[in-house]
């Protein structure tokens, strides 16, 4: 049996739809369930952030989760497939009237991926102060908490809405299927065989 984790919400759903095309049949959670077994897989039903740390634990075999939250959390699990769900990007966002001043030393940055801000101001040699926030990260620059955000931008509403601007954009993400590693030495066929099926239907 594989034990899959995937994230809460619309990439939980899309991976779902993909097992139910592969394998037939209906592939969802029970209202509050957080496992589900079905077709000789047991999906675990985790915060986007906790699906790495499933998987590099060996609790889940393999999982599903945005390269955003791989590239933050650095941990050491197999990058199976690039699955095209959820696409989006992490950029740093400033007041529409501002504009980023890379000059300055000392810029306020407010955002949930602390690594990814500091690996990409450190790689611009700018030193940055990095306040860590756990949500409505867009409210900081309009009350005076940092000068600017690194964020996710899927449609750009969230930005848009509240007076913010897309100052440079650091990475593209979308949803990847990860592997814990010796799960992936140890069911090496199984979970090839089923990332060549979910690759057929993406
Ligand atoms: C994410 C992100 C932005 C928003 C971007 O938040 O932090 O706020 O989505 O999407 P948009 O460009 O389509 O507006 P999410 O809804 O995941 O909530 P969170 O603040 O709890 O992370």
């Amino acid at each position: 049996m594989l034990t899959i984790a995937l994230p809460k919400g619309r990439i939980a759903e899309e991976t779902l739809e993909i097992f139910s095309k592969v394998f037939g049949g209906e592939f969802a959670f029970d209202n509050r369930k957080l496992i589900l077994e079905n077709h000789g897989f047991r999906f675990l039903n985790v915060r986007s952030q906790d699906v790495p740390t499933y998987v590099s634990y060996g609790a889940a075999d393999i999982g599903v989760v945005g390269l955003d939250v791989i590239t933050e959390q650095n941990l050491d699990i197999v990058d199976l497939l690039d699955m095209q769900l959820g696409k989006c990007k992490v950029a740093i966002g400033i007041k529409n009237e501002d504009e980023l001043d890379w000059s300055r030393a000392d810029i306020k940055v407010a955002t949930k991926m602390v690594n990814i801000t500091k690996n990409y101001f450190a790689k611009k040699a700018v030193g940055v102060e990095v306040i860590k926030l756990y949500g409505s990260i867009e409210l900081a620059p309009l009350i005076g908490l940092a000068d600017a955000i690194v964020d996710i931008v899927e449609t750009g509403s969230t930005m848009r809405e509240n007076g913010l601007q897309v100052a440079e954009d650091i990475m593209e993400s979308s949803a990847h299927l990860i592997a814990n590693k010796n799960s992936f030495y140890a069911k090496k066929s199984e979970i090839l065989s089923l990332s060549e099926s979910i690759k057929r239907f993406i």
